[in-house]
């Protein structure tokens, strides 16, 4: 197995492929298009971050390819459906920074509350601004959490153990952590809420879901946090809520436009405002996330190679199913249309084979197969539904 791990992926993910018994090759930097071309071949694995492309011309010439980990949250660099119609399933780890994006909302509460971020500002102009006005403990506040998902409640946690009320409104029914009180509407968490912090994707409905008259429902003097993504708070809103007074402070993390990269410019209407901490997306930039990401990758690709499960997929059907040992594993990708589960029973069948485990999933042209099978005609099996025209990609596992 032929696993090439690009723009030095972290040292965990190494270790955890080299316990399992392989040895991926290294490279510290992304690839470009046509150095991806000339090494694809024969590559089992592939391991990238961000930067490098993996198109469909890469894909036509990745006859080998099984899998592709993305070891970073997105995944806009892989063509998806490409991929997904050669069989090959795409991942990434968009839960491993979870933890990382919660500390710092948890800090910024802090910081706004005290205007630390704005003392510090002053101190280094050389003022010395040593007041306890307008400066506050955030026990005994409430926190609203908007979107209750991976991040929302480990917010709510911490902010519980320092003494805050919490309150979360999700579209969906969640079940409270801790004492968490959900509420019905966004309305009603304006309301109440001395903190409000948002954790919920970009979607239709959440675009723009903070303006000038949801800043207008909240506390006056209340905090904002957006730790999410940038399109979710009309910031020219915030930067009037701010000048007149109904705004107490604001902590945003991410922003409608971002520069590509550290060398291009950035602006935002907030620059310049007291009490307003701005930091470039880097709620879930740590060291420790970036470890999760290189375990969590690592370990969903083996799982993939080694047992067939495709569970975290991002562009894949889902379909996880426990080993049984006396049999031999055939996994199967194929084309989504009628009859192929009934031809390929017809194939076992016909070879007076036992099915000990089977399981299909699709998602739209792609369907995937796991069929566990006696080992003494599985091998034939195999070969049988690779001749099938529906088949994509059939692989046996011993
Ligand atoms: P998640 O998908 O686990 O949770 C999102 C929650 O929001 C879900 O429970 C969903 O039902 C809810 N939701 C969706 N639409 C809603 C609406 N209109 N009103 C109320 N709730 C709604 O996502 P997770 O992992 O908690 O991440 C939250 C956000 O944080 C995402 O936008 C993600 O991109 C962002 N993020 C930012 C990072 C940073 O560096 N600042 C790092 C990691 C994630």
């Amino acid at each position: 197995m032929k696993i090439l791990l690009l723009e030095g992926v972290h040292q965990a993910c190494i270790d955890r492929f080299s316990q399992a018994g392989y040895q991926p090759e290294l490279r510290k930097s992304a690839v470009s298009e046509e150095e991806l071309l000339r090494v694809i071949s024969g590559v089992h694995v592939l391991g990238i971050r961000s930067k490098t492309q993996v198109t469909k011309k890469v894909l036509d010439a990745a006859e080998s390819l099984l899998a592709v980990g993305c070891f970073c949250i997105g995944t806009d660099q892989v063509d998806l459906s490409a991929a997904a119609v050669r069989g090959i399933p795409v991942y990434n780890a968009p839960f491993s920074n979870t933890r990382s994006v919660a500390e710092l909302a948890m800090a910024e509460m802090v910081m706004l509350a005290r205007r630390a971020a704005h003392k510090s500002q002053l101190l280094h102009q050389g003022v010395w601004e040593k007041s306890a006005e307008g400066c506050v403990e955030v026990r005994n506040k409430t926190v609203g959490l908007i979107g209750y998902g991976h991040i929302g409640p480990q917010v709510g946690l911490l902010a519980e153990s320092f003494g805050m009320k919490v309150y979360y409104f999700d579209i969906i029914g969640k079940l409270p952590f801790g004492n968490a009180t959900p509420v019905a509407s966004l309305e009603e968490l304006l309301k109440v809420s001395d903190f409000v912090s948002l954790h919920v994707p970009e979607t239709a409905e959440t675009r723009n879901m903070i303006g000038t008259k949801e800043l207008g429902l909240m506390k006056r003097g209340a905090f904002l946090l957006n730790l999410s993504r940038g399109k979710v708070v009309d910031l020219d809103a915030v930067r009037a809520a701010l000048q007149n007074g109904e705004l107490g402070g604001a902590a945003i993390d991410v922003f409608p436009e971002e520069p590509a990269s550290n060398e291009d410019p950035f602006s935002t209407p907030l620059m310049g405002l007291d009490n307003v901490i701005l930091t470039p997306h880097i709620g879930g930039s740590t060291i420790e996330a970036q470890r999760n990401i290189g375990l969590e990758v690592a370990s969903t690709l083996l799982k993939f190679i080694e047992v067939g499960s495709t569970t975290g997929s991002v562009n894949f059907p889902q379909v996880e199913l426990p080993i049984v040992r006396e049999s031999h594993r055939i996994l199967n990708i194929h084309r989504n249309v009628p009859g192929v589960l009934s031809s390929i029973n017809t194939i076992i069948a016909e070879m007076g084979g036992n099915i000990q485990a089977q399981y299909l999933n699709t998602l739209g042209d792609v369907g995937y197969l796991i069929i566990d099978v006696d080992h003494q005609i599985s091998q034939a099996v195999k070969s049988k539904i690779d001749e099938l025209p529906t088949s994509i990609k059939t692989r046996l596992l011993f």
